[in-house]
C-alpha cells in the first residue's frame, strides 16, 4: 500500500481552502490546516467535512496559527513535514487592502516569504512542493484584452502589490533553490461558500433578503466592472494538478468568459423570477425589477427599485476589466472548468436563499420567546 501524502493549507477556513480540503481527503491525502485564533467559530466552512460519514479514514487536523507568525510557521511545518503546502491563506480582500495596507502586505506578502524560507530551511531533509495563491488582479490596469502568463503586470491597489511580492518571491525560491514552488494565477472564482463581502456573495444575498422582505434596497459600488468568473470548486482542483507536474510552472486558470457587475444581478434576478434593468448613470443609477414573471413567488412590483449605487463602495483605484486565457493550463494540464456561468448563479442564489428564510424564522422564533418571557 502506498503512503498517504500529506498537505498542509493555510487558509483553510476560507472558501478555496474549504474546497481544497474535502478535495485532498477525497483523495486520501492526510490534510492539516491553519486556523486564526479568533472570538467566535471560524471553522464553519469545513465542520462538514467532519460529518461526511462517506470518506473513511479521513485525516483533517488544525492547528493554531498566524502567516504573520515565522515561529508559528516554522515549528508547524516542522511538525507536520508535508509534502506539499497550499498557501491560500491571505488578507484577500481588495477594498479592505486600502484601509489596511501594511497589513496586508504583512500577510500576503511577507507571510508567503515565511513559508518559503522554512521549506528552503528544511532541505534537504525533506522535499515539500509549494503552491502560492497568485491572482488576476495582479493584472490589474489591463495591458492585453485577454489575460495569460505572458501578459504584463500592472497591479493597482496594495492587495495586488503584496500578491505580486509574492508572486515573485515564489519564482525567486524557485529558481535560487531549486524548490518545486508555483503560481497558480486564478481569476474570480466564487461559491455558496464565496465571503459575504465580495460582489457575486453580496448580490446573491441582497437579492435574496429583497425577495423576503428583509429589506428594501442593496446597495454596491461600480456596477460597469467586469470579472471573468468561475467555480471555487473547478479552481482547487486545478491548484492541486499544479503541483503534481514534473516541473514547476506557472499557470493562469479562468473562464475565459466575461461578466459585468449588473450581468450579473440580471442573471441573479432570473432566478428569483424577475427581469431587472438598469436607468439613471452613475451614483444616480438604479436597478429596477421590470417585469414580474409567473413563475416568481415573491412580492415583486413592477418597477420597484432594488438595486442602489453608493459611493463608498467604490474604490480609490480600480480594476475595470479582468478576462483570462487559460490555453496553457487546458493544454498541459488537461484541466476543463465544469461549472458554467448560469450554473453558478443559480448555485448560489439557491442557497443564499435558503439561508435567509432560515434566518427569518430563527429570528421570528427568538423574538416570539423573548416576548413570552
Ligand atoms: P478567503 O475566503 O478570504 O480566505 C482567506 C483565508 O485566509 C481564510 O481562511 C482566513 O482566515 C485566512 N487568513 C486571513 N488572514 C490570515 C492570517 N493573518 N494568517 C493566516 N490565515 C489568514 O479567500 P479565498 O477566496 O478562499 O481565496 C484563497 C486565496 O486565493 C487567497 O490568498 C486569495 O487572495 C487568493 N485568490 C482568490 C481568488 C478568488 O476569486 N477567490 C482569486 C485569486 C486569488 P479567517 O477565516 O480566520 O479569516
Ligand atoms: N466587494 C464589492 N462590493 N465589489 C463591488 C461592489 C460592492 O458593493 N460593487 C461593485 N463591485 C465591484 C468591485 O469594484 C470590483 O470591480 C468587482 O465588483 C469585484 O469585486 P470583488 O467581488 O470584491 O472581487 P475583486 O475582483 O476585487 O477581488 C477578488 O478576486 C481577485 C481575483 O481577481 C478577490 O477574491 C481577490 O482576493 C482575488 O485575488
Amino acid at each position: 500500500m502506498s503512503k498517504r501524502k500529506i498537505a498542509l493549507i493555510t487558509g483553510i477556513t476560507g472558501q478555496d481552502g474549504s474546497y481544497l480540503a474535502e478535495f485532498l481527503i477525497e483523495k486520501n491525502y492526510i490534510v492539516h490546516g491553519i486556523k486564526r485564533r479568533a472570538a467566535s467559530i471560524n471553522t464553519n466552512r469545513i465542520d462538514n467535512i467532519y460529518e461526511k460519514p462517506q470518506i473513511k479514514n479521513k485525516k483533517l487536523i488544525l492547528h493554531y496559527g498566524d502567516l504573520s507568525d515565522s515561529l508559528n510557521l516554522y515549528q508547524i511545518i516542522h511538525k507536520v513535514m508535508p509534502d506539499e503546502i497550499y498557501n491560500l491563506g491571505a488578507q484577500s480582500h481588495v477594498s479592505v487592502s486600502f484601509e489596511k495596507p501594511e497589513y496586508t502586505s504583512d500577510i500576503n506578502g511577507l507571510g508567503t516569504l515565511r513559508i518559503l524560507e522554512t521549506i528552503k530551511n528544511i532541505r534537504p531533509e525533506k522535499e515539500i512542493k509549494f503552491y502560492q495563491a497568485s491572482s488576476s488582479e495582479l493584472f490589474g490596469l489591463i495591458q492585453e484584452k485577454k489575460q495569460s502568463e505572458k501578459t504584463p503586470f500592472y497591479p493597482r491597489s496594495p492587495y495586488a502589490i503584496s500578491k505580486l511580492y509574492a508572486y515573485w518571491i515564489t519564482i525567486n525560491y524557485r529558481e535560487a533553490y531549486g524548490i518545486y514552488a508555483c503560481n497558480g494565477i486564478l481569476f474570480n472564482h466564487e461559491s455558496p461558500r464565496r465571503g459575504e463581502t465580495f460582489v457575486t456573495r453580496k448580490i446573491t444575498i441582497g437579492l435574496s433578503e429583497i425577495a423576503c422582505g428583509v429589506s428594501k434596497y442593496l446597495f454596491l459600488g461600480n456596477l460597469n466592472a467586469k470579472r471573468d468568473w468561475g467555480h471555487a470548486k473547478d479552481y482547487v482542483e486545478m491548484q492541486w494538478l499544479m503541483l503534481q507536474q514534473k516541473k514547476a510552472k506557472d499557470y493562469v486558470i479562468s473562464s475565459g468568459k466575461r461578466y459585468s457587475v449588473r450581468q450579473f444581478i440580471i442573471e441573479a434576478g432570473k432566478n428569483l423570477g424577475i427581469d431587472i434593468k438598469f436607468k439613471g448613470k452613475n451614483s444616480s443609477e438604479v436597478g429596477y425589477v421590470s417585469k414580474v414573471n409567473k413563475n416568481c413567488s415573491f412580492n415583486f412590483n413592477k418597477n420597484q427599485i432594488i438595486i442602489r449605487v453608493d459611493k463608498k463602495y467604490i474604490r480609490p483605484a480600480e480594476v475595470e476589466v479582468l478576462h483570462g486565457n487559460s490555453t496553457l493550463a487546458r493544454k498541459e494540464l488537461k484541466w476543463q472548468p465544469k461549472i458554467t456561468f448560469k450554473e453558478l448563479v443559480s448555485e448560489m442564489m439557491e442557497k443564499d436563499l435558503k439561508l435567509v428564510k432560515e434566518k427569518i424564522i430563527i429570528d421570528n422564533y427568538r423574538n416570539n420567546s423573548s416576548s413570552e418571557k
